[in-house]
């Protein structure tokens, strides 16, 4: 799309705002972390502690397999899935209902480093039809690996939404929250590599709603959150939510108790607003 049209289309959505009622969605990607068990129990303990101290805080953590189990999952405190299986047999596979029996209520889908082992839009799209046909919210990850000054990332992260969604309704929508991910702002696991700008995922996030209106319609299309991931800790969570984002995919952060704790806080009071 040229910039031109670009700008039309997301003045044309700005003028009618986002209708997202939900406050700021928070989740924690702890990918392959902590080494032990011992040292997540000690996490969960944290961020129960932080729940119990903050009614207006909530969270969503995306534990490793192994201890998902270690969760008891509540209002304040959800459960994430960082990766699922369809195929079956698949020996080291899981399963949707494995995950709903253990109280999970999101999977994430498509995040770029699955995507660099092989997922294939394909396969991310059969994986978001599985996963809302079992109910569970589906964390979509798209993004660039880089930007051009001829602005191909938008068709590029375009034909990741559109390829994803190939196969959800309009009455499916509700269970899909789109996750920006740029690749080049994810960070090497301290949450501290280049971010993006507020400016940055705020068109991002009005390019998305484009693609989502021209495919459902305006009313569920403006509904889907539409969060941000790459580099979030707690010196900028503040400013990337001036840009109207609907809440974070945190990597590195969330696994330090006090950093994830932090921007926990900074969604609570920014969601109050
Ligand atoms: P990061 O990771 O916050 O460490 O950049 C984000 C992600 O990969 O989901």
């Amino acid at each position: 799309m040229a910039r031109g049209e670009l700008g039309t289309a997301i003045a044309n959505i700005k003028q009618h705002g986002t209708i997202s009622a939900m406050g700021i969605l928070v989740i924690g990607n702890w990918k392959m972390n902590p080494g032990s068990r011992k040292d997540a129990l000690k996490l969960i303990k944290l961020f129960n502690a932080a729940c119990a101290k903050n009614k207006n805080i909530s969270a969503v953590i995306a534990p490793p397999f192994p201890y998902l189990s270690l969760v008891t999952p509540k209002k304040q405190l959800k459960l994430c899935a960082q990766s699922f299986d369809v195929e079956m047999p698949l020996t080291g596979g899981i399963s949707i209902p494995m995950l709903k029996d253990l109280k999970v209520s999101y999977v994430i889908v498509g995040h770029s480093e699955r995507r660099a082992h092989g997922e294939t839009d394909t396969q991310i799209g059969v994986k978001v039809t599985v996963a809302t046909q079992g109910a569970l919210k589906v964390v979509v990850c798209v993004g660039e690996k880089e930007r051009d000054h001829s602005g191909k990332y938008f068709g590029t992260v375009e034909a990741q939404v559109l390829a994803a969604l190939k196969n959800v309704t309009r009455s499916q929508l509700v269970n899909i929250v789109i996750a920006y991910e740029p690749i080049w702002a994810i960070s090497s696991g301290d949450g501290r590599g280049e971010t993006a700008t507020p400016d940055t995922a705020h068109e991002m996030k009005l390019f998305i709603q484009k693609v989502l209106v021209g495919k459902y319609g305006r009313a569920a299309a403006l509904r889907v959150p539409i969060i941000y991931g790459g580099s979030v800790n707690p010196e900028n969570a503040s400013a990337l939510l001036g840009g109207e984002v609907d809440g974070f995919l945190v990597g590195g952060a969330s696994i330090k108790a006090d950093a994830f704790i932090s921007i926990l806080k900074t969604a609570a009071a920014y969601g109050k607003k």
